[in-house]
Parts: C-alpha cells; structure tokens; sequence
C-alpha cells in the first residue's frame, strides 16, 4: 500500500522512551558482497558469473500456495514465459508462530522451493522481511510482536531482539542456496518499503537498517543486497550512512481501482524516474523490485477478474516498456503468481483469493492475454543483449513526426533502441507516425520507406531496433518488435511481430540479393526492395486474422518470420529443463497452450508441454536436422520435416470425462458447534482473561481487564469470550464494541438466548451490538457469550503507528447497573494459541471454534455419533453448526483439472459466514455480505484427485430466523492435458484425540 507520510493520529500512541536503542557498528560498506564475485554489478546491469544479465523477475510467494508438489509446475509456467528470476516473500508469522520456535518443515520447509527454482532455471531474489507487507496477516510480523515494547521497525533492543532468531534461522536457508552454493539466490532484499513514518520517527534510521543489514550480513548471507523503497526517495542508496549494494524502487502506477477497469489516471505513466535514479543511484543498475503486476483487492471490491482487466496486456505494454527504457535492468513484477490466502494468512483487509489478477490464475492457468505478451517482451531479453549496455536518455517527440507520439532511444555505438509510445499514455486511438532511426552506414532513416506511416493502434507502446545483430546477420532497421532469433549451423531465423492492422518494415544489408517469400502474397500484403543504398526492404501490412504471419528468406540461410501478435503469442523458446540452466534452449516452436521444455537428444527431440485442444506444433528452429524422433509428454508423435527443417506434428487431445460426486448427495454429519451456549457449559479450561494491563502499548485498554485476543496468544481465525456475571436484577441493556478487523462479524449470547449480532462491514474494523436485556433474578450466574470473526492482523506499513498492535478483540462495553469489573471473562481462540496444536498445516490454520479446538475440521473425525444434515438444510436459529462429508475423486491422470467449490451469494433467507476445510486446510472464509469472493479454488495437493477427501463447512448463521445457504457447487476450469506429472499430495494429518481440547 502507498501511502503518503502520515502525520500522528490522536491515537494516544506511545513512543519509543521505555526502549533501550541498540549500539550500532558503523556500516561496513558491503564487506560481505566483495567476498563472492558470482554476482556484480556497474550502471547498466548485474553480472553474474560475470556476463551481463537482464533479471527479470516474477514476484511469488511459496506459501500462498501451500503444496510444494506444485511449485515446480509454477516455476516452469513462468519460465516459459521467459522470465529467468522469482522474487520470493517470507513470512516470519507462518515460520515462528510461537516465539522462539523456527518451525519450517513440510510445507513450510522452502529447500524443495529453491531446488524447484534451480530446476526450473530460475534466479532467486530472496525478500525475507522481516517485514514484508504483502497483504498478509501482521505484513508478516508475528502476532506476539504486538507484545513487544515500542515501535516496531525501530532500533531498539526488544524490537531487534525480536527478530534475531527468525533472521539467523531464514538466513541459514538461504545462504545455503546462495550462488556460491550452487544455489539459484543471487539478491537479497531486507525490509520492505522501508520509508513512511510519523513525526517523531526518524525516516530513515540508518541505526535501525544497519542493525537489520547486520543482522543479515553476520550470517552467512554473501549475495548482493538490495532495499525497495516505495518511491524514490533515496534514502538508503550505495551512498548514504546506511547502505544497500544496489537501491531499488517500486511502482504502481495505475493504482487499484479495478471498479473502472478501463479508466487509467491521468499521471498514471511515470517520466521523472530516469532522472532521479540518476541522481540518487547513478552507478547501481536501475532495480524496481517490485512494478504493478495486478492488484490487490478489499472485501467488498471489485474483485480480481477486473484487476486483470485494468492490468492486462495493454497496461504491460506500454508501463513496461516505459521502464525498459529508463533502463530497469533488475525488473519484478508483483505479482506473477498470486496464490490463495489460505488458513487465514491474509491480513484483515483481503479475502481467501489473493489472485491479484496476475498473468498466472491463482488456480496456475495461462489464458490471460496478459501472460502472453509478457512471454514476447522477456524473450526479447534473452537476445537483445544490446539493450543491457545502452545509455538512457529521456523521451523526447524528436524521433517522429507526430507530436502524439513519444519515443525514448537506448543507444550503444552501434545498436539503437527507440521505445514509442501515445504522448498521452492513456490514448486509445489509432495514430500514425514516422520515425526516424540512426543506423551507423546509412545514417538517419525515415521509416517506413515504402509506406505513409507506422500506426500505434489503442494503447501501446513499441521497442522498434536499428543495426541490430541476429547472429552474424544484420537487420538495419525493424519497427515490428522483436521476439527472439537463433543462429543455427545451418540457417539463422529471426521472429518478429506486430499487432493487428499495423503496418511494419524491416531491412537487412544485401548480400547476394537472395529473396524468397515463403509466406505471404508478394505485392498484396508483402513487398520486398532493394534500395540504392544496398539494403533491401522488407514492408508488410499485418491483417487480423490472428493467425497472420510472413515469412522471408533472405541470403539462402536466413529465415525472418514476421507474426500477428495473435500467432506470436503461440510461439515459445522453452528451456531445455535441464537444472541451472537460466537460458533458453536453441528450440524456436509454435506450440499451443504451454510449452514447458524442449530437449534435444542426439536425433530425438523431447518436448513436455501441456495442452488444451488438439493442438499442432511447428518447430521453425533448434530440431535436429536429421528428425528420428519427436516426443511429447514421452509419446511419440508423427511428424513431418521440410526441406527448411520446419518439423510439424499434431499432439491429440482428447477431454477426460470428469464424474464429480454431487455434494448435496453426500453423506453430510453435522455437529454444534457453539455447545458454550448450553447451560452446563465448563469453561474451566479458558484462558482467564485477567491482565490488568495490556503489553500491548498501541494505547490503554478501556476495560478493567485486557480483553485483546493478542495479549493472551490468539492471533487468528475466530476468538470467542466468556463473560461471567452475577445478576443484581436491575440489568436492562448491554452494549459491546468487539474489534475483529474489516468485515469482521460478531454475535452475542446471554445464557442460551441470542441477543443480537454486528453482521461487519467492509474496511471498518469494529462494531457495536447493543442489546435488551430481559429481567434477571438478583443474585442468579449468567455468561455472556460472544463469538468474533478474527479477520487477521492490520499490517505495520508506517513506522510509529505499529499498526500490527491494532487490537483485536472488545474494545469496550457498557453494563449500566454494573461496573466493568463485576463481569469475569474468559477467552479462547486456536487451541494453544501461540503453542497452536497443528505444526503441520501452521500457526494460523486453526480459530477457536469448538470443532477448531477439538480438530474435527481435519479428516476422520469421530462423527460416529453426529448427526445427519448438510450445509444446504438450513439453520433456523443463530448459531454456529459444522457440517462434514467425505467423497473419492478418481480424476483420470495427466489432466490438470482445476476444481472448486462456489457457494451461492444468495442471503436472502439469512445472513451468514462460512469457512471452508478441505482435508483439514481452512481454504475458504465466505462473507456473502460483503463479497466478492464466492468461488473457492482448492489446489490439487490439497484436494487429493485420486482418493478420499474430507470437506468441513462451518456456517454461522448471524441472525434471528438462522440461515440457509443458498446453494454450495463445484466449478471446473478450463482442463488441460499436462506434462507435469503426478502432484504429490501436501501433508493432511487426520484427527486424533486432542490432549487438553475443550
Ligand atoms: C507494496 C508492498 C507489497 C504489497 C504491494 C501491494 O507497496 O511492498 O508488499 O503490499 O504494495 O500489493
């Protein structure tokens, strides 16, 4: 989130003067990194192993998707793509749940994810926090920070304390997959957008970063670091008290309002940043860790499908491009992948998705355009090394001849870049233009020669080229963009590509004058000349039928194939698969839905890759030249193979026939699960709810007693109080402000009589139920029992507000006739709270529901003796009840079939919540009241698709007359045949008798 320096709320916040400030070496000036020399650096780019790279990066985080057999089938939809980087969070809160305890096992433990990375060939830019933000519960922080004394993010002795053992634990897991391991991290980022704070604060501390870099760098940490500030502030740079090895800067230029999906702002495209990167980070290559990828989304919002229509292929093209040519050499793009924040590890502002609308469906499926058009822009990198080493200049509208248009060149002695682009960023209309390129023998070319204009159709931008080498050929001028080029022992082939309706131009030098067009009509919508100059010009019109292309030889040997972007977008360069290897392979194919790898294998050629329809392949490049065998997914397929060498074959695909079991026809078990509103209800067990001060010091408590789930060791999912009170017969009202986080509900209990509910409401953190009372006997014993939807903590974006403290719990209430302190509570979440019962699905898994404490959301629950009824039946009073089926799915192998489950929207006949379970992980909260989300994806490996799963609801019906949902669904997407393999289930340990469960 961006927001601007806060000023000090009249919140009543302590500030830090009880805290001891911890003692602070000098910085040492990035001793470590000079003991590795794997990576390094000048202005232009990193090095590693001492070649100039292009990062690339996709922003993932391994535990919004909790089963590591799919991690590698992520990696390799991103590498596909192109990229040859992630960029990964960590998240202290999942890893150190109880203070004290580093727990990162199972599907926690991050060493299958950085052996993925390495098969995969991908680099690693590590962002371990400790704060990270990321629209997770806490921004990462513990909830028993909220405990620690001070302001968080500050240099003291208990917050820096704090984190010591999560930063020496994280930092062994990653130094041991560091570059000069043999591992794939080469970057490491420390804090996260370290740079808002009140008045009062200092911003920046170098203290405080010192401390934290050292903390880092006294491990074994060796690999660059790197800092994100939110806005190029440059307060930590390679050059200030505290340092980072090299300064980076994020964006999210189009914001968040994807109610209006088409509605860019107006000074949404950023044109000032070369020029202060200049300034503060003049010999660093210009980093964004983190460029808009999607965005993220509120209760109540728009939702994620709008977020990829506000940032989709569009939006790529031209703010992507807008950074390419400021010269972003070390590029991220938040997110890549989204994931789900399953298990309540989002933070309370979020809901269950956290798809973020990003080129990877949170359930791991490609069909965003937006996906594509990346694939086109990162391949460019893997052959444009040019554009690594050229000098940035600011755009200017000098190189065309239509003021509307803007271009921005990237120059090197030889190769020139020329980035266009609408001068209004937001134009949808066509415009024409011409440009002028520099070429080196011909001096400055007007293009195009052979037509009136180029045109820039909707909103777009371009990297045109001039004197750009393709191997040992030499193209003096292309306005159609580059996708990528392999020179062969034999030929040389060239793709580039434009969009619909667009006019291009291309010319190479002459040599023998050889041309033959191989694709196209000659004179219709292809024309080749050679000029005076000796070079010929290659003009084409591109037509929209998506499956456009020409193609021409040119000098016997070099094959230049000119697409529809449509037909480009079905172009792949895959990666050989072979581990560590961050390149491409040299296999230049048309493929359809996903090409994973390409290996060539004497006179075989292996292709995995996965599939949506029947699907025919051309491989233009890389086959052997003597084809024996093709394979696919290890079949063999037939295939032919030109005189060119353009092998073609057809990969057959055939749907599997999917039986899903009707959830309504299950066999549902259904249990109460608020039996505390039974009259011989034993709380005994309950944590007294006794602090008479709170160590939580965001501001005092209101209450006689700390009524703050955190003070007690309860951070998630629902929290329930019990509050005791002796009746004096005049009681007549009772007032109560729970605070669960935004769209947070609570409901209320005197005895077993429902007194009323706060139904929550979106971005507003707390509520008020006030009720009646009816006439209690003097002197007789009454409890009050509330129950509240612990939405996740607030993260802790301004230093100083430590919003992380933001109580979660009641606030206050009234009594009138009673004192504070004539009711005794009692308060239970998660069973054990911070010493939380299952190490294996994590600290935040599990909320303090009866059937949460006692385990019964797992599989094999005892529900012998439950009765029968499901979700569907209906409640006829408040109340919570769980309800349980199992069924077996015997989905056919080698499908990819993604499933989820769609509860119906529909309140009309109540108004209620509900949590998803499946085989134990809470994978879906549903606040129907608030939307948006009512489809819950559940990953394979959570859902297990060849054996038996066990799905648990809970609904808490929030109002008098109870409640009826509406309807609960499968909804299956798009199926497609995959190369992957088999998905290894996440670990779902079954239920077994809870010691101490109440
Ligand atoms: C950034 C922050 C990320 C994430 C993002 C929005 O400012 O660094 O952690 O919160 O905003 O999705």
């Amino acid at each position: 989130m961006l927001f601007s320096k806060l000023q000090v709320l009249a919140l009543g916040l302590t500030l830090a003067s009880e805290v001891t400030a911890r003692a602070v070496d000098v910085d040492t000036e990035s001793m470590y990194s000079r003991q590795q020399d794997l990576v390094t650096w000048d202005d232009h780019s990193l090095f590693v192993r001492g070649e100039r790279v292009m990062v690339f990066s996709g922003e993932f985080h391994p535990f919004r998707l909790p089963v590591p057999g799919l991690w590698l089938d992520v990696l390799q939809k991103i590498k596909a793509s192109g990229y040859n980087c992630i960029s990964i969070y960590i998240d202290w809160f999942l890893l150190e749940g109880e203070p004290g305890e580093f727990r990162a096992e199972g599907i926690f433990d991050l060493q299958p994810f950085f052996d993925a990375a390495k098969q995969a060939g991908l680099y690693v830019l590590a962002r371990p926090g400790p704060y990270i933000n990321a629209e997770v519960s806490g921004g990462g922080f513990p909830g028993w920070l909220s405990r620690v004394p001070g302001a968080l993010r500050t240099n003291t002795d208990e917050f820096i304390g704090a984190t010591d053992n999560y930063i020496k634990e994280i930092s062994k897991v990653i130094a041991k997959n560091q570059i000069s391991n043999e591992g794939p991290v080469i970057l490491l980022q420390i804090e996260n957008e370290y740079q808002h704070a009140l008045d009062g604060y200092d911003m920046p501390s170098y203290d405080y970063w010192n401390s934290v870099k050292g903390q880092f760098r006294d491990t074994d940490i060796a690999v660059p670091i790197i800092n994100n500030e939110a806005h190029q502030y440059g307060y930590i740079t390679a050059h200030t008290p505290a340092s980072v090895d090299i300064y980076g800067h994020d964006g999210y230029p189009l914001g968040f309002d994807c109610e209006n999906p088409q509605s860019w702002p107006e000074d949404g495209l950023p044109t000032d940043w070369l020029a202060i990167n200049n300034e503060i980070a003049p010999d660093t290559p210009y980093t964004i860790p983190e460029f808009q990828g999607g965005g993220f989304q509120h209760w109540g919002q728009a939702g994620f499908a709008n977020c990829a229509l506000l940032l989709n292929m569009e939006f790529e093209r031209v703010l992507y491009k807008n950074n390419y040519a400021v010269g972003a050499t070390i590029f991220n793009i938040y997110m890549i992948y989204g994931g789900t924040n399953w298990g309540n590890l989002g933070g309370h502002m979020g809901f269950t998705s956290y798809d973020y609308g990003a080129q990877i469906t949170e359930e791991r499926q490609l069909w965003r355009e937006k996906y594509s058009e990346v694939k086109l822009q990162a391949n460019f990198f893997h052959v444009s090394p040019a554009f690594l080493e050229a000098d940035r200049f600011n755009s200017s509208l000098q190189f065309t001849d239509n003021d509307a248009i803007t271009v921005t060149p990237a120059t090197t002695n030889s190769t020139n870049f020329y980035i266009a682009r609408h001068t209004d960023y937001r134009n949808t209309e066509s415009v024409p233009y011409r440009l002028t390129v520099k070429t080196v023998d011909h001096g400055e070319i007007d293009i195009p020669q052979l037509g009136d204009s180029l045109v820039m159709n909707r909103r777009d931008s371009k990297i045109h080229v001039s004197d750009y080498p393709v191997g040992d050929k030499h193209v003096i001028y292309s306005s159609a963009e580059v996708f990528t080029w392999k020179k062969y022992d034999d030929k040389t082939i060239l793709v580039v590509y434009g969009g619909p309706d667009e006019h291009h131009e291309l010319a190479v030098a002459n040599d023998d004058s050889d041309f033959s067009i191989l694709a196209g009509s000659e004179g219709e919508n292809i024309s080749v000349q050679s000029t005076k100059d000796d070079y010929t010009i290659i003009s084409w019109d591109i037509s929209d039928d998506p499956e456009d292309r020409k193609v021409v030889r040119v000098h016997s040997d070099f094959y230049i194939y000119m697409l529809n972007r449509n037909e480009a977008y079905n172009f792949w360069v895959p990666p050989t698969g072979a581990g560590s290897d961050y390149g491409t392979s040299d296999v230049i194919l048309k493929a359809g839905y996903l090409m994973r790898t390409a290996q060539v294998d004497g006179t075989t050629l292996h292709l995995v890759g996965d599939v949506n329809a029947t699907t025919p392949i051309e491989i233009i490049g890389g086959a052997p030249a003597e084809l024996e065998a093709l394979t696919f997914n290890g079949r063999s397929l037939q295939f032919t193979q030109s005189n060119f060498g353009v092998v073609k074959a057809t990969v057959d695909f055939e749907a599997p026939d999917i039986k899903l079991p009707c959830l309504s026809h299950l066999q549902w078990k259904k249990i109460d699960s608020l039996p505390e509103l039974s009259g011989d209800y034993d709380d005994s067990a309950w944590v007294d709810a006794n602090l008479e001060e709170s160590p939580n010091d965001r501001y005092p408590i209101k209450t006689h007693v700390s009524l703050r789930a955190g003070d007690y060791g309860f951070h998630t999912g629902s929290v329930l109080f019990r509050g005791h009170f002796t009746a004096n017969g005049k009681e007549s009202s009772f007032e109560i402000e729970p605070q669960g986080g935004s769209a947070s509900g609570s409901s209320l209990w005197l005895d077993d009589t429902f007194l009323g509910s706060y139904l929550g409401e979106a971005g507003v953190v707390n509520g008020t139920i006030t009720a009646d009372i009816p006439a209690l006997e003097d002197g007789s014993e009454h409890v009050f029992t509330l129950v509240m939807d612990h939405m996740g903590l607030h993260d802790n974006y301004v230093v100083g507000e430590d919003m992380l403290k933001d109580p979660r719990g009641i606030q206050t209430y009234d009594f009138p006739g009673h004192k504070s302190s004539d009711i005794a509570w009692k308060i239970t979440g998660n069973l054990g709270g911070e010493q939380y019962a299952d190490k294996v699905r994590g600290p935040l898994n599990e909320g303090g529901l009866f059937v949460e404490r006692q385990g019964f959301h797992q599989p094999s629950a005892p529900t012998g003796a439950w009765d029968e009824g499901k979700p569907t039946d209906g409640m006829s009073e408040p109340g919570i009840t769980y309800y349980t089926a199992t069924f077996d799915l015997d989905i056919s192998e080698g499908y990819d079939v993604p499933l989820a489950f769609k509860f119906d929207d529909d309140v009309s006949d109540g108004v209620y919540r509900a949590q998803l379970y499946v085989n134990g992980y809470q994978y879906g909260k549903f606040v129907p009241l608030m939307g948006p989300q009512y489809r819950f994806p559940i990953h394979e490996g959570i859902l297990n698709h060849h054996g038996e799963n066990t799905i648990g609801i809970t609904i808490w019906a929030q109002e008098r007359g109870g409640a009826k949902p509406k309807g609960l669904g499968w909804d299956v997407s798009m199926v497609t045949e995959t190369g992957f393999g088999q998905i290894e289930l996440s670990p779902a340990p079954r239920w077994e008798e809870r010691e101490g469960a109440y």
